[in-house]
């Protein structure tokens, strides 16, 4: 196992420049890094295959529209999904906005939404905004004092009013990863609401499989799975993507326009208005259909969630170091706080010893709150392209701050 994922490491360039430098990569969660098959993609897009997609009758234009939609089909087989059930947007951000917009203009007032403690911003503002707009009612499933969702209380908060739960896989705070199974009967049980999952940070340690999770919608971003920036993949099914309005109009997503109403094109084009990243997408594509050959991603969170492991057993040797969320259900994520010292301070000199990781609130004020971390956490992630000795780095790296701060 150990040597797929050091060969699987050398296809990372960006390791091996950070290598060469020394440096350390610690912060996967907030974004991966880049695969060379992804990159080669797009190197030969700009040198031999720029054009626009849908647009054109010349020879480079087909070429890129059949590139763009097989990428689809690829997205779509990585996700057990139809080829038309695949939207494009930017990012996650993006494809919960859609969401809240779209799906917000079925709900009325009075009606109920229920996310939880743990989301990321990303998953609880358009919620809130589109609650405060249309008079709807957002209610917030709490975590318990390890940082898990509470099943109990999320159960009592579900009822007939609930038109929609949107709800993270992963948590990107804690790594903890919520029980999807016995989370998606209650919804099925209790209502006949829109379930949405996160997979931010699940897509890149979890077999995604939209029909086993039986989820109506799920939003991933392609930067957190070694593929480009600026591509995000909501998936639909069908029959509700069929009856959503529109989030954004403009050119690509039209069958007529007259000067006083205009007909949508059929999905997943109705949703994808104006020139996507083309080559992003053809470039996620050829990634995750890489990934899907060659990784299993049960080995792969084994390996990520051995690495984590090494490091808590390390790292609690540190006097006044307190790790945030249940070890039992963590992922891949690492989030520690230590007692007398702000998290951004340890981050700052981190920084200046080669190591790269994350401090603060990580977009998820509402659950720093309930956990009452008002300094945040330091956040190491973990994921194929690491190794012990990154671990052992963090420890020394650790052991001078505190000799600095203490
Ligand atoms: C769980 C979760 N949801 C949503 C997002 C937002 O993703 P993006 O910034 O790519 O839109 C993130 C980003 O870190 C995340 O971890």
């Amino acid at each position: 196992m150990k040597n797929k994922f050091q060969d699987l490491r050398k296809r990372f360039p960006q390791i091996v420049f950070m290598e060469e430098k020394g440096e350390f990569y610690l912060d996967s969660a907030a974004t991966a890094l880049k695969i060379d098959v992804g990159i080669e993609v797009l190197r030969q897009f700009y040198e031999t295959n720029v054009s626009n997609v849908h647009r054109g009758e010349h020879n480079l234009s087909l070429k890129a529209t059949e590139k763009y939609e097989k990428a689809r089909e690829k997205i779509a087989h990585f996700l057990n999904a139809e080829f038309n059930e695949i939207v494009f947007t930017r990012n996650t951000t993006e494809s919960l906005n859609l969401l809240a917009h779209s799906l917000g203009s079925f709900l009325q007032e009075g009606d109920e939404i229920l996310v939880t403690q743990m989301e990321h911003h990303s998953n609880f503002l358009p919620w809130q905004v589109l609650a405060q707009k249309k008079g709807l009612k957002l209610k917030v499933a709490p975590v318990t004092s390890s940082a898990l969702l509470d099943l109990n209380l999320f159960e009592q908060l579900l009822n007939p009013k609930t038109k929609i739960v949107s709800l993270t896989h992963v948590s990107n705070v804690t790594g903890v990863l919520n029980p999807l199974d016995e989370i998606s009967s209650l919804i099925r049980k209790k209502t006949s609401a829109y379930f949405i999952l996160d997979a931010a940070q699940s897509v890149s340690c979890q077999n995604l499989n939209v029909k086993k999770i039986n989820c109506d919608f799920l939003v991933f971003s392609s930067h957190k799975i070694f593929a480009p920036s600026g591509i995000g993949v909501l998936y639909g099914k069908k029959k509700l993507l069929e009856k959503l309005p529109p989030y954004q109009v403009g050119g690509g997503m039209i069958t007529d326009v007259s000067e006083t109403k205009s007909e949508w094109a059929k999905i997943p084009y109705k949703f994808e208005a104006g020139t996507p990243f083309i080559e992003g997408v053809i470039a996620l594509g050829e990634v995750l259909s890489f990934l899907r050959k060659e990784l299993d991603f049960k080995e792969l969170l084994k390996w990520e969630q051995n690495l984590v492991f090494q490091a808590e057993n390390l790292l609690s040797q540190i006097p006044g170091l307190r790790f945030i969320g249940c070890k039992k259900n963590r992922t891949n994520i690492l989030s520690f706080v230590i007692e007398g010292v702000h998290s951004s301070d340890l981050a700052f000199i981190l920084a200046k010893e080669k190591l790269a990781l994350r401090a603060g609130h990580h977009c998820c004020i509402p659950l720093m709150k309930a956990l009452c971390l008002n300094s945040g956490t330091l956040r190491a992630s973990f994921s194929l392209y690491n190794r012990e000795e990154e671990i052992y780095k963090l420890k020394r790296s650790l052991d001078t701050a505190l000799s600095i701060l203490l």
